[in-house]
């Protein structure tokens, strides 16, 4: 069986784009929290590396009460992060050096310190201002129980009651995520017009697309009905069973087509990315269809179990699934949400997702999760359609799995009772030289979350120009990618048993082994191998191999 990304073309079809979480990236002033500035003066590490564009988290003006993607001002760039004109400079700066540049646009909901919030708790009950938002009396005999039954992502109610301007304790506002976070009312005609501006606010400025930030949970079902399971941001529901009152539902669509319309009346090939944590494979596809969103992150790959069977399904499934939409798969192994996959694999085989790992957790196997996570990697990088990569993995970063729970972020961590880790390890500034403070991260030793000693084995200095160091197999492997135009090419599978998987892409036959022995290599020349070959030149357990054939 043959497949490739679809008929679709444009850069954005085959390109791999390298998130960054600005606050960790790095630091020009020694504040110890990443600027735009920073980003701008590293942009040649982008380029060595070989990606096709980037994408920045949020450097919005902001409370910070979820890292940014609690926005009070959709125009502007939080003092944190630098000004206006740093992201002017870095559009310019990035886009001269052939990088394209996308931003994160955070539509579900506001911050609370947004001037239309502010605006909604002065207006009172009723008023039009209110009804951006979701607000809604309780329930109960005096209105202080909460609307619904829903439960927020980050733990606790997905409400919150407001003190009115008389002073007496009042309505209830929606929150799928933190309090600091209210749901916009999708269904207000001032939410559309807003968002069609800004969208038009940055495109102006010249940026090449936006990662729409929980773009499955833009409408909720009318009746706001109870639902009684526990939260999670992930739809994780068969193609049959009713879906959660707050995801995924079918008036989303509408909103996305407008978008694609707008931009597709700009020069340039600007794209929409859709983060839905929707399943299955078919659901998501529905967020690219020709006239919607240009790519969805692929999170039923990036949640995959490390066994051959899994990684088949996956791969293959997701390929039909984008197949009959005409779009390109994405892939993906790494985000500032989730645990580094380089712990994750770390973790037995099967593990559900954990959510942050911490002191007392059950800890990963630091090496053999850095062993399969570059494997995962190689095999990532030969499929065809568009890959994201997550800053810090081009190092093989693990996460920070033993970070003190005083020094945690995350909201998640408080939210759920001391229950959920959260999404701090993952977020750590990342390490550019071993022996400079915070490991070159800054000029100073200040770092917004600890880095972990192993930082320093882990820095760029020390990877740079070492054969077989995890940076420079990234750096390989983007070249042979582009090379070969793996992005663009059609799969064709060789093996596909319970231990060993292999497929063709353009020239190159590709080989993971995920099973107890080792297995001989495809035949042709060794061009890319996660891991050596043993001494008699077969392919190890948890390692991947690029070969070269007529
Ligand atoms: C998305 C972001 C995550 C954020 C949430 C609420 O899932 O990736 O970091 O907390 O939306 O905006
Ligand atoms: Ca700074």
């Amino acid at each position: 069986m043959e497949q490739s990304a679809g008929p679709a073309t444009g850069w954005w079809t085959e390109a791999v784009i390298y998130q960054i979480y600005p606050r960790s990236f790095a630091d020009s002033n020694g504040d110890g929290i990443g600027d735009l500035p920073g980003i701008t003066a590293r942009l040649d590490h982008l380029v060595e590396l070989g990606v096709d564009a980037v994408w920045l988290s949020p450097f919005y003006p902001s409370p910070q009460a979820d890292a940014g993607y609690d926005v009070a001002d959709y125009r502007d760039v939080d003092p944190l992060f630098g000004t206006l004109a740093d992201a002017d400079k870095l559009i310019t700066e990035a886009r001269s050096r052939g990088l394209r540049v996308i931003v994160d646009l955070v539509p579900n909901h506001t911050s609370s310190a947004h001037r239309w919030f502010t605006a909604a708790l002065a207006a009172g009950p009723g008023s039009p201002e209110r009804d951006r938002y979701v607000f809604r009396d309780g329930t109960g005999a005096d209105g202080d129980q909460p609307p619904n039954d829903w439960q927020s992502v980050f733990g606790g109610p997905a409400w919150t009651r407001v003190t009115e301007p008389d002073g007496r304790p009042g309505q209830w506002y929606l929150h799928l995520f933190d309090p600091g976070q209210p749901d916009l009312n999708w269904d207000n005609p001032d939410v559309r017009a807003e968002f069609l501006d800004v969208l038009r606010f940055w495109l102006d400025r010249g940026v090449d697309g936006f990662r729409v930030d929980v773009a499955h949970g833009l409408i909720k079902q009318a009746d706001l009905a109870d639902w009684q399971e526990p939260q999670e941001i992930l739809s994780g529901r068969e193609v049959d069973k009713p879906r959660p009152p707050m995801w995924d539902q079918d008036g989303v669509h509408e909103i996305y087509r407008d978008w694609r319309a707008l931009l597709d009346s700009y020069p340039g090939e600007r794209i929409l990315v859709a983060e839905a944590w929707v399943e299955p494979a078919e659901r998501l596809a529905r967020y690219v269809r020709p006239d919607e969103m240009h790519q969805a992150f692929n999170f039923e790959y990036l949640l995959a179990s490390w066994t051959a069977p899994a990684q088949y399904a996956v791969i293959t499934r997701s390929l039909e699934a984008t197949d009959t939409v005409g779009a390109p798969t994405t892939w993906v192994l790494s985000n500032h949400d989730v645990v580094r996959h380089a712990s994750r694999l770390g973790l037995p085989v099967g593990t559900p997702r954990p959510h942050g790992i911490g002191i007392g957790d059950e800890q990963p196997d630091t090496a053999l999760g850095l062993r399969r996570a570059r494997a995962a990697t190689l095999l990532m990088l030969a499929l065809p359609g568009s890959a994201y990569l997550y800053q810090g993995e081009e190092l093989g970063l693990p996460e920070h799995t033993t970070m003190p729970d005083e020094a945690r972020q995350d909201p998640t961590w408080e939210r759920s009772g001391h229950t959920l880790r959260g999404r701090d390890g993952c977020r750590v500034p990342i390490p550019w030289e071993a022996d400079a403070p915070s490991y070159g991260f800054g000029p100073t030793d200040a770092s917004w979350l600890p880095q972990p000693p192993l930082w320093a084995e882990f820095a760029l200095d020390r990877q740079r120009g070492v054969p077989g160091s995890t940076y420079e197999l990234y750096r390989t492997a983007l070249r042979l990618r582009r090379e070969h135009g793996l992005g663009r090419g059609t799969l064709a599978w060789l093996a596909t048993g319970d231990e060993v998987l292999s497929f063709r892409n353009d020239g190159l036959t590709v080989l993971t082994n995920f099973g107890p022995a080792a297995v001989p290599a495809p035949a042709g020349e060794l061009v890319a191998t996660s891991a050596p070959l043993t001494d008699d030149g077969l392919v190890p357990t948890d390692v991947t191999v690029w070969v070269r054939s007529a």
